[in-house]
């Protein structure tokens, strides 16, 4: 069992209302689960045109509430607790989810209307909103829709803007469902404890924010042969880049974990890649590299290779010189690669100046983050339990002091996540702009 497991599932009220989108919420309701929280459904009358309360009752396991006024139910009792599961609802969510969002029940939010389940729960609850509109792009354009969405924005509701594309009507432009693992990221974020909190639960957070990334993981020290038995190699154990996979598993990502020779047994789940040399490694990382979303290059790669690798064991037969030749940089050639929006992060182990070499080698491979840290203290680092360093980008440094390789992962993959953010927008920027 994953130590997140242990906890009460958040629960959450995903409210579908009536539009073509309405079953894409199938898929949605499945990505909240596997981010660690516990969805709840409730539908408008017009989203049972579409897709079937059965459906979300099977999924979800809970029963699915379509209306104020509950025709199933035939005693009085029934239809009094009925009308006050509203606010049971409403009271007992963490977050109220609407997706689709149609302009209309946007309009009764803006408007303080209650006509409807959906209505009377957001007028009755103090959880966190988060919208995803889906509609025509005239619609979605309207002057009544864009005012009813800045008054719901100036009360706080989080509004996860739909996509651009081919619409269910047959027009093309704004008013697309946004993808279900978008959705799920505003919910997580909506949920998320204040960093303070979130340290106070333990090194793994109750909540999965990488559910729908592909991380690559490096991790090891490549060796280098020199003949049959002897090789170059390093110090490093592969303890980063193996917290690294297990934290990013623990928060809900595939991982793929490409190791050089290590003694550490890898996190259950993770995917794992054995190699030997910088080459294979470098193989194995382009293999890989089309499904990732985020590459971090935590292994310790061999900076050369001998040119001559003997076929027999050499003999000690008086002095011996080694030619070596330089290795291809694996990093360099990611970046090269890569789709746009995959975030990239390496590592930089420096003995000395060590800041001022770490912006310099985040310029010169083309990262988006590097962790620097220093290796010449011999509690620290390489081959140790503990690490600390420095996760600088372009625009920023975050100082990571000693701790736990496990916990130095989880504090990574904190920056990651907001780094990922404001990627996401520059990606979203360039191809609306
Ligand atoms: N790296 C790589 N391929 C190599 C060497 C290093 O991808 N052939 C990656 C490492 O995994 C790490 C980052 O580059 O994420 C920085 O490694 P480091 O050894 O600190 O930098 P070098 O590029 O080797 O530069 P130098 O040794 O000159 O400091």
């Amino acid at each position: 069992m994953e130590r997140g497991d242990t906890t009460v599932k958040a629960k959450v009220t995903v409210a579908v209302c009536g539009g073509i989108a309405a079953y894409k919420a199938v898929e949605l309701v499945r990505m909240l689960q596997d981010a660690g929280l516990d969805p709840h459904v409730v539908m408008t009358r017009a989203a049972e045109e579409f897709v079937r309360p059965l459906t979300f009752a099977a999924i979800s396991g809970h029963q699915v509430i379509t209306g104020l006024w509950s025709e199933s139910h035939g005693d009085d009792s029934a239809n009094l607790s009925s009308a006050i599961d509203h606010i049971n609802e409403a009271q007992t969510t963490q977050a109220l989810i609407v997706a689709p969002a149609t302009a209309d029940i946007l309009a009764k939010f803006a408007h303080g209307l209650a006509d409807d389940f959906v209505s009377t729960m957001y007028l009755a609850t103090a959880a966190p909103v988060i919208v995803a509109p889906a509609m025509n792009v005239n619609m979605w354009e309207h002057p009544a829709t864009r005012a009813n969405l800045d008054v719901l924005r100036a009360r706080g509701t989080i509004v996860v803007e739909p996509g651009s594309g081919y619409l269910a009507c047959g027009m093309v432009g704004s008013g697309r469902l946004a993808e279900s693992q978008e959705i799920v990221a505003a919910v997580v974020q909506a949920l998320q404890p204040a960093s303070d909190d979130r340290r106070s639960l333990g090194v793994h957070q109750k909540l999965k924010d990488l559910v729908g990334e592909t991380v690559l993981v490096t991790a090891g020290g490549t060796r280098e042969a020199i003949d049959p038995v002897r090789f170059i190699g390093n110090r490093s154990s592969g303890r980063m880049g193996y917290a690294l996979a297990e934290a990013a598993h623990a928060r809900g990502a595939k991982v793929v974990l490409i190791t050089a020779p290590s003694s550490l047994e890898a996190a259950a789940g993770c995917d794992v890649v054995q190699v030997v040399s910088a080459e294979q490694m470098r193989h194995a990382v382009m293999d890989r590299l089309p499904e990732a979303t985020l590459v971090v290059m935590a292994a310790a790669v061999s900076d050369y290779r001998v040119v001559h690798v003997a076929e027999q064991k050499i003999r000690r037969d008086g002095p011996l010189v080694l030619e070596l030749e330089p290795t291809e940089d694996i990093l360099r050639e990611i970046v090269a690669r890569k789709l746009p929006e995959t975030v990239v992060i390496g590592f930089a182990a420096e003995t000395e100046n060590v800041l001022d070499n770490g912006r310099a080698k985040l310029a010169r491979k083309g990262v988006d983050a590097l962790v620097v840290n220093d290796v010449s203290s011999a509690d620290l680092g390489f081959d140790s339990e503990k690490n600390a360093g420095s996760f600088i980008t372009a625009q920023s440094e975050v100082e990571i002091p000693p701790m736990s390789k496990l916990e130095m992962a989880d504090r990574i993959l904190d920056q990651v996540a907001a780094l990922r953010d404001r990627k996401d927008q520059q990606v979203r920027s360039r191809s609306e702009g």
